[in-house]
């Protein structure tokens, strides 16, 4: 069969490649010097499988895209709550270089713009020295790629001679003990972050670890847990693009993240990881072509976040069945993937039908996953039904719900016929 992906992400680099607008960064000379046509794109899913069109194995730097991996690291390191009393969560609306600090506290608006990602990047290995901090980025970023990841020194060089604003924003950091080191080194350290060079394919595979809650996809190293992935989405969704998140948010609908050489990410939690390479910007500092690639793809692919799925019935259908010794058997066969609205879907058809039942069975054959609130929700109901004379067993042959709740005479069996054996 025709590769129905690559043709389809090639099709979104030609509708897309005839737009020529927007400028290089020039503020570091070196990103000047790119050519401007390069245009790549990538798909990640959380299985691993990649996808590439147009110039998706071509090297540029990571940039301000290094900068929610590395507020990872630091929430992975430090907990949330340190890392909080130092870096805010709230979108500034102002662009990614502005020179502001929240009002009394002194702290960054948010990870995502430059200040919140100075004081990110001091938080790794705190009070350690520039190299240890820098090690601890790259073999972060190195983790979520699934490969090892190199700094281009040019790039890092050419951004360090110019890097006034950076430095006036360190400066300003430290002298609010935003942090206790010297503020050209974490403009050194930040700076060594920023310069990682990386490739769409990459930053792909890096937006899919993101979506696959923090296991990489081709390595299955899990690099964060699931609530730092909880934590990071959500700064992206609403920081990631700077002063366009909100216009980003209601045309694309997914959380992200642009950087000034012209790179960007999205991650489709539970689905895949999407990024474009495109170098020439819009006045937020974000790709032009990038901009409306992931624009189409999220018109015609249905990603948008928002996008309220259609009404899937979980709890499928309750039926009665007669065991060998004539015992009335209700079955509640639950489908797909169970959440808190499958499940209180089931608990009021317990509480409904519960006077008639003997022995009610949860039938989890054809269940992919449950979330931990519908597990306990199942779980408690169970008890319940035991404390009030009833017996429960649980068709659970992957063992899904977890299910033997405690203190209940509880039956855990593979196979329906296997409850109607008695
Ligand atoms: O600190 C800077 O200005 C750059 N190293 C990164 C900025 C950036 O990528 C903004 N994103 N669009």
């Amino acid at each position: 069969m025709q590769p129905l992906i690559p043709d389809y992400l090639s099709g979104v680099l030609r509708d897309c490649g005839g737009d020529r607008s927007g400028a290089l960064a020039d503020y570091i000379p070196e990103l000047a010097h790119v050519e401007p046509e390069r245009f790549g794109m990538a798909l990640a899913t959380v299985d691993g499988a990649v996808y590439c069109a147009g110039d998706s194995d071509i090297e540029f730097t990571a940039q301000s895209i290094s900068k929610p991996f590395a507020y990872a690291l630091a929430l992975e390191d430090l907990g949330l709550d340190e890392v909080l009393a130092k870096i805010d969560v709230e979108p500034s609306g102002d662009p990614f270089n502005d020179l502001s600090l929240e009002a009394g506290t002194g702290r960054p608006l948010n990870p995502m713009i430059n200040a919140g990602a100075l004081a990110t990047h001091a938080l790794l290995e705190r009070g350690g020295s520039v190299g240890a901090r820098v090690d601890r980025v790259i073999a972060g970023l190195s983790a979520f790629a699934g490969r090892q990841l190199s700094v281009d020194e040019t790039v890092y060089e050419s951004e360090l001679q110019t890097a006034y604003r950076n430095r006036a924003l360190a400066n300003m950091l430290r002298s609010l003990d935003n942090f206790e080191v010297e503020p050209l080194d974490v403009v050194r350290g930040y700076t060594r972050q920023c310069a990682v060079q990386v490739t769409t394919r990459d930053l792909a595979m890096m937006a899919a670890t993101l979506a696959n809650g923090g296991v990489q996809p081709a390595t299955g190293e899990q690099v964060i847990s699931r609530s730092v992935v909880r934590q990071v989405l959500s700064v992206m969704t609403t920081c990631g693009m700077y002063d366009s998140a909100g216009d980003w948010l209601s045309t694309v609908g997914i959380p992200a993240k642009s950087g000034v050489s012209g790179g960007l990410l999205g991650v489709l939690p539970g689905q895949s990881g999407i990024a474009t390479f495109s170098p020439r910007l819009d006045k937020h500092g974000n790709s032009v072509r990038g901009v409306l690639a992931f624009q189409q793809c999220s018109d015609e692919l249905g990603l948008h976040l928002m996008e309220v799925a259609p009404a899937t019935r979980t709890v499928v259908r309750d039926q009665r069945e007669i065991t060998a010794d004539g015992e009335v058997v209700e079955v509640f066969e639950l489908h797909g993937t169970i959440q808190f609205a499958g499940a209180e879907r089931l608990v009021r058809s317990l509480v409904e039908d519960a006077p008639k039942i003997s022995h009610v069975v949860f039938d989890l054959t054809e269940v992919y996953a449950m979330n931990t609130v519908a597990g306990s929700m199942l779980r408690r109901s169970a008890r319940i039904l035991v404390s009030e004379g009833r017996r429960v067993t649980f068709v659970d042959p992957a063992n899904i719900a977890a299910a033997t709740p405690d203190g209940g005479p509880l039956r855990v069996v593979d196979t329906l016929e296997d409850v109607l054996a008695g």
